[in-house]
């Protein structure tokens, strides 16, 4: 039997940024036996795949010749592991926030500092997410994946993933060969809190604080930053925020004393929002309307329904004037949806 290729469908829904957008196809995973059905599907029809969480942090191209494997694995187990800690075991497709209220409503320590971060539970190792002084590579103990090409299930450490900043193996060489299933937390029944970023330096010293109030103030300052995607269509921070070295690092804040940095390991991080709005794009509309939103220049919103080529040409031009102007080369962070073929079936 030979099997047609389906119509298109429209999947401009699935991505927060709201570019317009057709796939082949996509199919809703709940389980790993879903999973390895919509895999054979695709091999036969010799159709590529993408694997898609809920698209907070993707890019969609014009055209996705491929099918979408979009994850719905839900579930959420807490196991003490000692007298002081918790694991969480959890669906890679539950909502991340609303992981997070589980765990505050708990009293558990770890992840309130990221309270609000659109996405799901599994895409938050891919770009290791992180706010308010916090990387989710801090409270990861595993990954439980499904790999694509052998149809096994394997359970993956921390130490194993190559966590940086917004970095993983996930998002490079184990980008078409894993699908995230689960992800395992260990989470502290003790107070552990991280209270050194500017706006949360005012629960320093709180009597009887909890995770909870941190969460909740953490909420309340993403959301005066930071756009609600389904009312202003965006991926959060757009770019990366750039690591320079040293010297460069130096001539920099000798010529611009107001810039804000960190000094990392590997050199100096720069505020690229900063870096953006001096470069007087602050809510300024580029090609298709595409805008750096007016409270938070890092975060580019879609306001009209641009197009991915649309999109791309804002990024350049960003690009462009940010290095004319600093000699900096912003990167962009969410990724490209760019469907891989299956190299061989069970
Ligand atoms: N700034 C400006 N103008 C702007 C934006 C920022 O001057 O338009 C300045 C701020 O005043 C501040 C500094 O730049 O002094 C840093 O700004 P902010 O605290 O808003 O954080 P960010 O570095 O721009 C990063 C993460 C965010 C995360 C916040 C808080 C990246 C790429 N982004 O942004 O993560 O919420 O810190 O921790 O690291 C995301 O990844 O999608 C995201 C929203």
């Amino acid at each position: 039997m030979v099997l047609s290729k389906p119509e298109m469908v429209d999947v401009t829904h699935c991505n927060s940024l709201r570019l317009t957008s057709t796939a082949r196809a996509i199919r809703s995973i709940d389980s790993v036996e879903t999973l390895d059905n919509a895999i054979d599907e695709a091999f036969a029809l010799d159709m590529p795949i993408a694997v898609l969480g809920e698209g907070t942090n993707s890019i969609f191209p014009n055209h996705i010749e491929g099918m979408i494997l979009k994850c719905e694995i839900s579930g959420l187990e807490f196991v003490q592991s000692s007298d002081t800690t918790v694991r969480a075991t959890v669906g890679a497709g539950l909502n991340w926030n609303d992981f997070v209220r589980q765990c505050v409503d708990q009293g558990l320590w770890g992840v309130e500092n990221l309270a609000l971060i659109p996405g799901s539970v599994g895409a938050a190792p891919v770009q290791n997410i992180g706010a308010y002084g916090v990387e989710v590579s801090s409270v990861i103990h595993s990954v439980i994946v499904f790999d694509i090409h052998t149809r096994t299930v394997k359970e993956i450490s921390a130490e194993r993933c190559g966590f940086g900043y917004r970095e993983s193996r996930f998002k490079h060489e184990w980008r078409q060969k894993y699908f995230i299933i689960q992800v395992v937390f260990e989470l502290s029944k003790v107070a552990s809190p991280v209270l050194s970023y500017a706006g949360l330096d005012a629960l320093q010293g709180e009597v009887g604080l909890t995770s909870k109030r941190v969460a909740d103030e953490v909420s309340d300052i993403r959301s005066q930053k930071l756009p609600q995607p389904s009312i202003l269509p965006n991926v959060g921070s757009y770019f990366k925020n750039p690591i320079v070295s040293s010297e460069h690092a130096a001539r920099l804040v000798a010529d611009y004393p107001s810039v804000p940095h960190w000094n990392m390991s590997e050199g100096v991080k720069f505020a690229a929002g900063w870096l953006i709005e001096r470069c007087g794009l602050k809510g300024e509309p580029l090609e298709g309307g595409i805008t750096p939103y007016a409270k938070q220049a890092l975060v580019l919103t879609n306001p009209k329904g641009a197009c991915y080529d649309q999109l791309v040409a804002s990024e350049r031009w960003i690009i462009a004037e940010v290095a004319s102007k600093f000699g900096v080369e912003l990167e962009r962070e969410p990724q490209l949806v760019s469907p891989f073929a299956i190299s061989t079936s069970h």
